[in-house]
């Protein structure tokens, strides 16, 4: 019998604990308006990940309004407090998330909170470049066709042990079609090989919802 992946994935779903309203509220904006967060599944996964590893200071690239920098947050501030960066291109989303995050309990840096959220509406791989400091966790949800550029920048800023997690490495099942060489898929075979193969990394494919790599720095 072929598997009903899309079953499988709302049953997994329905398995994440009841979120905090304002979460709700972004999980409906992104039904309502079709915008690609992880959703409760994979956020579970890497809010689990971010906590497990004690994690006190991450960096989001490609966050959109905060759905995923809530988790990371919740695990960061369970952890004992720090600090999460959320970047996106977009002045609209970066101000969504603002609000949203504010509403969480999780002030902008500088407010002095517990765990306070830094904001850079910009390139993402630029923000981390350009942002001093080493990392517990970076989460990586950008541009598809940016990802092999990622690699080195990202292992030069984690500290070691550091967890690097990536979302969509599945696509959609993409990846697995040979016949599939537009460049977003081919992006990701790059990236996800490159760093399967490298000796500076240990690493594996969870395919929750659409595929998160979780690599570790050596
Ligand atoms: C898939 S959505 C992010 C979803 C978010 N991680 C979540 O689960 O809530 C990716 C967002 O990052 C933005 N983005 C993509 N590539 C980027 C880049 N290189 N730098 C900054 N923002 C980027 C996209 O425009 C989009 O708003």
């Amino acid at each position: 019998m072929p598997v009903d992946f899309a079953a499988v994935q709302s049953y997994l779903e329905s398995l994440v604990p009841d979120r905090h309203p304002e979460l709700q509220k972004m999980e409906v904006y992104a039904d309502e308006t079709d915008f690609p967060i992880l959703g409760p599944a994979s956020c579970q996964f890497c809010y689990l990940l971010t906590k497990l590893h004690g994690a006190r200071r991450v960096f989001e690239m490609g966050s959109g309004y905060g759905y995923s920098t809530a988790w990371f947050a919740r695990a960061v501030d369970e952890n004992g407090g720090g600090i999460v960066h959320h970047t996106v291109w977009d002045q609209t989303l970066s101000d969504m998330a603002k609000e949203h995050l504010t509403r969480l309990g999780y002030p902008e840096r500088g407010s002095g909170g517990r765990t306070e959220i830094a904001y850079t509406m910009g390139e993402a791989v630029q923000a981390l470049r350009e942002t001093p400091g080493t990392f517990d966790v970076v989460f990586n949800d950008i541009d598809k066709k940016a990802y092999p550029d990622t690699i080195d920048l990202v292992y030069e800023r984690l500290k070691p042990g550091g967890l690097f997690i990536t979302d969509n490495v599945v696509w959609s099942g993409r990846v697995a079609d040979p016949s599939n060489q537009d460049e977003s898929t081919t992006a990701i075979r790059t990236f996800t090989k490159a760093l399967s193969q490298s000796d500076r990394w240990e690493c594996t494919v969870v395919p929750i919802r659409d595929g998160l790599l979780v690599a570790v720095k050596r």
